[in-house]
Order: C-alpha cells, then structure tokens, then sequence
C-alpha cells in the first residue's frame, strides 16, 4: 500500500491529491500554479444541502442502498461485511479503503498511486464467502472509468472528477444549486412531472447496461442528466421487452440483478416515493 494514499481522506482526494502535488511540484518550479481541481459536472449542491428544506425525504433516501453505496471503510470498519481475511486471500482487511454495495455482495475498494481499483476478491453474502473477481486484471480496471457513472453524483467525464459518493438526490433530480438558492419547483427535476419515458430513463440511466457517447470507452451512461432522453448518452440504447433474452429472470446474476428494478419498478412506484427506495 502507497504510504501517501492510505493517508487520504476521502475518495475525490484521490484525484485532489494527485493535482495539488502537480501544482507544489509546478510551483517550485517557478511554473504558475495549476486551477484549483475541478470536481464533478457544474451546477450540483450535494445532498447535504437538502436536508434542511426536505427533511422528511431525507430520513427516508438516507436508509436506501442508493445512499450507503460506498462507505468509507476506514471511517466506518463494521460496512466490511466479510469476516474471512487469511493468507490465501490477496489482499488484507487494511487495504480496503471503501466498500461497494451491501446487500447481495460487497466489493473492496483500494487505492494505488491516486487511484481506485476493486480488489480481486468480492463477499457474496448469501454464501458468506469469497468469489474471485478480475484476478488476472484488476490493476487494468480503475474503478473512476468503469463504476462511478451509475455509483455517484454528478460524474464528469472529460475531468473524471465527481460531486458525491453513492447515489444522492441529484442524481435522479438534476443538478440542485440554483433551486437550493431559489427554492423555486422550477429549478429542479420533478420526474413525476416529466413525461412517463422521460421519468423513466432517470432510473435507466443506472439499471440497465449500455456505452457511451462521450468516446465509446465508458460502460455508462456518462453525462446523463435526468429529463434528458436517455438515447443522447447511451449508444443503441433499447428497452428489454417481457420475455426477451435481456429482460428480468430472476435468477439474481449480476446482469440480472441491474435489470431487476424494471421488473419491481410498478411496485416501487405504487408504494412509496422513488427517493425512499
Ligand atoms: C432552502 C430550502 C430548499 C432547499 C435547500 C432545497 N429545496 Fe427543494 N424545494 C423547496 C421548496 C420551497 C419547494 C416547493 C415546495 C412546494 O411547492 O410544495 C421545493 C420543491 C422541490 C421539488 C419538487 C419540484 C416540483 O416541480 O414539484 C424537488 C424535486 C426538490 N425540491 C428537490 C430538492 C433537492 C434535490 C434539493 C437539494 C439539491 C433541494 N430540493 C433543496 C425548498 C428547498
Ligand atoms: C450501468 C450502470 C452501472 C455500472 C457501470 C456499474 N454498476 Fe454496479 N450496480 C449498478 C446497479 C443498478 C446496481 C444494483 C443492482 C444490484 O443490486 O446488483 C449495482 C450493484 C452493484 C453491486 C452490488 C451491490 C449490493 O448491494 O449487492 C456492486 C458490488 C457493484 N455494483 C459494483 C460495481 C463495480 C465494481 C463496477 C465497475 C466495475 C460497477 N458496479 C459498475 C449499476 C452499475
Ligand atoms: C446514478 C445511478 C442510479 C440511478 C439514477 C438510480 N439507481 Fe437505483 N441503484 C443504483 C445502484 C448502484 C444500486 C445498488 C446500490 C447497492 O446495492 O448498494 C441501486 C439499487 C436500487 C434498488 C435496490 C436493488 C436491489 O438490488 O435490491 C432499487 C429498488 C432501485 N435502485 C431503484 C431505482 C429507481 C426506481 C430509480 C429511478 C427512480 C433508480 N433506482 C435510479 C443506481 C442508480
Ligand atoms: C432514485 C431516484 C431518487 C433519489 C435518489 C431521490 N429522489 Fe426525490 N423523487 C424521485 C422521483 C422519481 C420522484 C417523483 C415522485 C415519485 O415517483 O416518487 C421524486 C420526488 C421528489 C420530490 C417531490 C415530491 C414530494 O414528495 O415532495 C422532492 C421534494 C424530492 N423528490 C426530493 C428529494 C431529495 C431531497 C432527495 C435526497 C434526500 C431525493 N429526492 C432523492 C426520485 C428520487
């Protein structure tokens, strides 16, 4: 483990960290110094800031497994669900910077020279066991290109920066600082204001699988913004239909399970508010 990350403080100081010791070493220079790092797509509030005004909402979104996405494991050392650490697995207890997920299997995230990786081995729960995961190629799979898209806020792909961890208000209602100064309903995404299909690619844009139409080399909708149709960001995009060979099967794959909340989404949306689920 680099020295100098396992003193990070949370995950966008990976990407800060890396900019601030370009801009010491372009300063000592005489170089002039580097912008501050930017950090994720322009016009985001973050979370925290809707508390105060939809407090209610808040309580609820903040027990979903959207919120608790990523933990901070060093921060938070009982979101390690895996119990088994010996020799034989590749890793130790103490390289895990983040977990990923918490209820049907758990990744590990680490960091090296500034950047993420999932670690070779995840916990599948229902086993409580380890399964291998990448082993041969984990270090060629850094986590900021393949994951964040669908497993934070506010991803930019040009900087590769973000706003926020896990998945949080804005990523379902759109960018929030000018309604957060305006508190005007107009300022915001209400999906369920939107046109039906347009309601639904906000959860599309995550739970399905597609590429890009930045440059080809995310497996996300990269840039998505919600009220946007989803086909301006995913290449061929097209909806499973029931019983065709990509639609929900139950049989809890991991291409299954991003599939799964098409086949639940009528009960989601008949019992409580997507932003509690
Ligand atoms: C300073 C207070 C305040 C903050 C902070 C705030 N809101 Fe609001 N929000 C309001 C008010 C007031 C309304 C209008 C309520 C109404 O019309 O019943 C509203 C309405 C909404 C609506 C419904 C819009 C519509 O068209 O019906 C959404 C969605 C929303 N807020 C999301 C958010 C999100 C996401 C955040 C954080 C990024 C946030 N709000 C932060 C005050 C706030
Ligand atoms: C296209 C969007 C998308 C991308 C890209 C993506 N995920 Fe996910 N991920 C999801 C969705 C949606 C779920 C929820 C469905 C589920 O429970 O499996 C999920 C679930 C998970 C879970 C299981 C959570 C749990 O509680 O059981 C893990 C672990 C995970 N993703 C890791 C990753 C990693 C690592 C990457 C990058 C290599 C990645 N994902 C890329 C959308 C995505
Ligand atoms: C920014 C990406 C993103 C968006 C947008 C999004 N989701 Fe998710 N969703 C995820 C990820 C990632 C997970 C996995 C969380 C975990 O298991 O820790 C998830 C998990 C879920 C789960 C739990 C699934 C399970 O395995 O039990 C449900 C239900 C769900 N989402 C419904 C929705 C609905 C409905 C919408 C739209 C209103 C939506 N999501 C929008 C990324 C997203
Ligand atoms: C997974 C997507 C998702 C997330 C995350 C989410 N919402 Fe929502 N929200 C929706 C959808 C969809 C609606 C439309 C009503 C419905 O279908 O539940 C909505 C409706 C609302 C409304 C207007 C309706 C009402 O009940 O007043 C407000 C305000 C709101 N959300 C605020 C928030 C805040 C604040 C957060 C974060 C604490 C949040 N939402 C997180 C999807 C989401």
């Amino acid at each position: 483990m680099n020295p100098r990350s396992a003193a990070l403080p949370g995950i966008l100081a990976g990407a800060a960290l890396s900019l601030c010791l370009a801009a010491a070493a372009a300063a000592a220079e005489g170089a002039p110094a580097a912008a501050p790092a930017p950090k994720g797509l322009p016009g985001y509030a973050g979370s925290p800031s809707c508390r105060e005004c939809h407090p209610e909402l808040w309580r609820q979104w903040s027990m979903t497994p959207h919120a608790r996405m990523l933990r901070d494991a060093r921060k938070d050392p009982e979101a390690i669900v895996a119990d088994k650490f010996s020799p034989e697995i590749p890793f130790r207890k103490k390289d895990i910077f983040y977990t990923i997920g918490s209820h049907w299997i758990q990744k590990y995230l680490t960091v090296i020279d500034g950047e993420f990786f999932v670690l070779p081995k995840y916990w599948s729960i229902s086993k409580g066991d380890w399964e291998p995961y990448s082993i041969f190629n984990w270090r060629s799979k850094p986590y900021s290109l393949n994951c964040y898209g669908c497993h934070t806020v506010g991803f930019d792909p040009v900087s590769k920066t973000l706003v926020e961890d896990s998945i949080g208000c804005e990523s379902c209602h759109g960018p929030g600082k000018k309604h957060v100064e305006s508190q005007d309903p107009a300022d915001i995404v209400n999906p369920e204001k939107l046109p039906k299909r347009l309601a639904d690619n906000i959860c599309e844009a995550c739970h399905t699988d597609g590429n890009d139409m930045v440059d080809g080399s995310f497996p996300f909708a990269a840039g998505f913004q919600p009220g946007r149709p989803i086909e301006e960001y995913y290449s061929e995009f097209f909806l499973p239909k029931p019983g065709s060979k990509k639609w929900y099967k139950g049989n809890a794959t991991y291409e299954d399970r991003h599939r799964m909340f098409m086949f639940y989404q009528a009960e989601f949306y008949s019992k409580m508010r997507a932003c509690g689920v």
